[in-house]
């Protein structure tokens, strides 16, 4: 029987909050109330215009395939929101629209992945992106990374760690899990360094637009030669509608789209008719008051945290995450999860989920709930460690 299972599959990892996810749902629907620290999903609407949008063309019953790299419009506008928000040029034709930033990260490692390659990734970092280099049969080099450098890959690891079969460098800033972002500077030297190198250079931006503190810098201000992922999702509130972008060296525009023919045939056309509106102003103006909130669940909770005892080695300056030390607390933070769940009713992911690097000793908590239900989390927290 599991000769019929693809050998791959044997590296594909699975997510371990899922299961405690659905052990919270088992847990609701006997009653039970659930703080939910674990998603990583914005608890917001999505706004109210893109809404309109994505319905009025719905009612039209005009919904047909789009070009592979999506509707003209909508990658103009994208070029023009690189000029607004961070003052570079990016050619339109280098655009794609994609089924999110996970539909991005198929085309770009499709792209440019042979079996064998490596790629280099932190860790603790995001997981799906390492399982879509299982995918294409190509592995990753997971570098292990801490609060010293933001959790960020640096040029001198890269330089250390890089090896004959080393294809590319994947960073996300703001990061998931840790929340910190890599300082400009830093940016630009793990670019040269990775084009010194021969390598792709793949820049995670799905967190730029949740920085609380100082800025985020786009990959493209340093080099054309990049990839670029970012998507509607989490800034503008759209995890579901299933949409995002990537932005390819110039040599990657035909593979890309012939790749993107294949595989998508095109990326949801309501969603990109919604994602025209996440560009108004309007909704601009609620996105930014969102933005305030979540600076403000990040404060609260980043200080309860530490009035609980977890040690916090940096001070998250994006995404909604926050990577917490429990070692105080438990050798086994993913039993500390299970427990914090069936005990007292709040979830949270724990450290395995995101790689091996220390992970026993890590707790991500997610501040995607208002402040008001985080408080009575950090005290339902207070007497399940009071416990211990
Ligand atoms: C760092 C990072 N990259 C990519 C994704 C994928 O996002 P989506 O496919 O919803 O755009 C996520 C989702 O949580 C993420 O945290």
């Amino acid at each position: 029987m599991t000769k019929r299972i693809a050998n791959r599959m044997a590296q594909i990892s699975p997510f371990y909050v899922m299961a405690l996810l659905q052990r919270a749902k088992e847990l609701e629907q006997q009653g039970k109330d659930i703080i939910h620290l674990g998603i990583g999903e914005p608890d917001f609407p999505t706004p109210k215009l893109v809404a309109k949008a994505g319905m009025e063309l719905i009612a039209t019953g005009e919904v047909k395939y789009t070009a592979a790299a999506g509707l003209p419009q909508l990658r103009e506008r994208i070029a023009q929101f690189y000029q607004e928000t961070y003052g570079v040029k990016v050619a339109k034709e280098r655009i794609f629209i994609t089924p999110g930033a996970s539909g991005a990260f198929l085309l770009a490692l499709g792209a440019s992945l042979n079996p064998d390659d490596e790629v280099l990734m932190s860790d603790p970092c995001y997981p799906c992106n390492s399982n879509f280099v299982s995918l294409f049969n190509a592995k990753t080099r997971f570098v292990p990374v801490n609060a010293a450098s933001d959790y960020q890959l640096t040029a001198d690891a890269i330089k250390a760690h890089w090896q004959p079969y080393t294809k590319g460098v994947l960073i996300a800033s703001p990061s998931n899990p840790t929340g910190t972002l890599i300082k400009a500077a830093a940016l630009q030297q793990a670019i040269a360094q990775t084009s010194a190198l021969g390598g792709c250079f793949f820049s995670d931006e799905i967190y730029h637009g949740l920085v609380y503190d100082g800025q985020a810098t786009t990959a493209l201000q340093f080099s054309d030669d990049v990839f670029v992922i970012n998507s509607f999702s989490k800034y503008f509130g759209m995890t579901g509608w299933r949409i995002g972008w990537l932005i390819v060296p110039e040599v990657f525009i035909e593979p890309v789209e012939k790749l993107a023919q294949n595989l998508f045939i095109a990326t949801s056309t309501a969603s990109q008719y919604a994602a025209l509106a996440a560009f108004e102003p309007e909704t601009i103006l609620e996105l930014e008051r969102r933005r305030v909130e979540f600076s403000k669940r990040r404060d609260y909770l980043y200080q309860a945290l530490q009035s609980l005892g977890f040690t916090l080695e940096t001070k998250p300056e994006g995404a909604f995450y926050i990577y917490a030390n429990c070692a105080k607390f438990t050798n086994d933070s993913f039993q500390f999860a299970r427990d914090l769940l069936e005990t007292v009713g709040v979830a949270v992911t724990p450290g395995k989920d995101f790689g091996n690097h220390a992970e026993n000793h890590y707790i991500r908590f997610a501040y995607t709930t208002s402040i008001e239900r985080m408080a009575v989390a950090i005290a339902r927290i207070h007497d399940f460690i009071g416990r211990l």
